[in-house]
């Protein structure tokens, strides 16, 4: 049996550098999970159709599932886990999905959170169609889509209440960097 051959990559993941050694065909999911210890990015169909996986790729929406980790050596990756302060105090996007019952099983919501952030720092002010657009590639199988469209509103508002207006909505952590 042959032995499969091992990359090292260094990846930024949510602020911290990351190091790994793994094979070419590692998914990035994967890594983030088994490799890294962060399992707060949810597995669904692994063909890259719920939207479970979803991270931010320097700041840009991807499907973890289907990203090799050897393709982003040296990016900066932000999952669930780093959205929040680093006090725990959560974003304006979490604060408005538990504010809005946008969740029920929660599955999905690591993935709808950080396609909502990205969103929201591209449009603060989004139309519903322009939410729904946004969110057409997560699928979520119990809450219905309302709550999850009120949510993204609420948490434009409470990011505009904190910013000030016209300060894009984000995790604290993209404000932080930002500023
Ligand atoms: S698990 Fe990646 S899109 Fe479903
Ligand atoms: S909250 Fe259960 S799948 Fe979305």
């Amino acid at each position: 049996m042959g032995t499969e051959t091992l990359f090292d990559i260094s990846l930024t993941v949510n602020g911290v550098v990351r190091e790994a050694r793994v094979p070419a065909r590692r998914l990035l999911s994967d890594c983030l999970r088994h490799d890294l210890g962060l399992t707060g990015t949810h597995v669904g169909c692994e063909h890259g159709v719920c939207g479970c996986c979803t991270v931010l790729l320097d700041g840009e929406p991807v499907r973890s599932c289907l990203t090799f980790a050897v393709s982003v050596d040296g990016h900066e990756i932000t999952t669930i886990e780093g959205l929040a302060a680093p006090d725990g105090t959560l974003s304006p996007v979490q604060r408005a999905f538990a504010e809005s019952h946008a969740l029920q099983c929660g599955f999905c919501t690591p993935g709808f959170l950080c396609t909502v952030t990205a969103l929201l720092r591209e449009n603060p002010s989004p139309s519903d169609e322009e939410i729904l657009e946004g969110i057409s590639g997560n699928l979520c199988r119990c809450t219905g889509y309302q709550n999850i469209i009120k949510a993204v509103h609420r948490a434009a508002e409470i990011a505009a209440e904190e910013n000030g207006a016209g300060v894009p909505a984000g995790s604290h952590r993209a404000v932080t960097e930002e500023s």
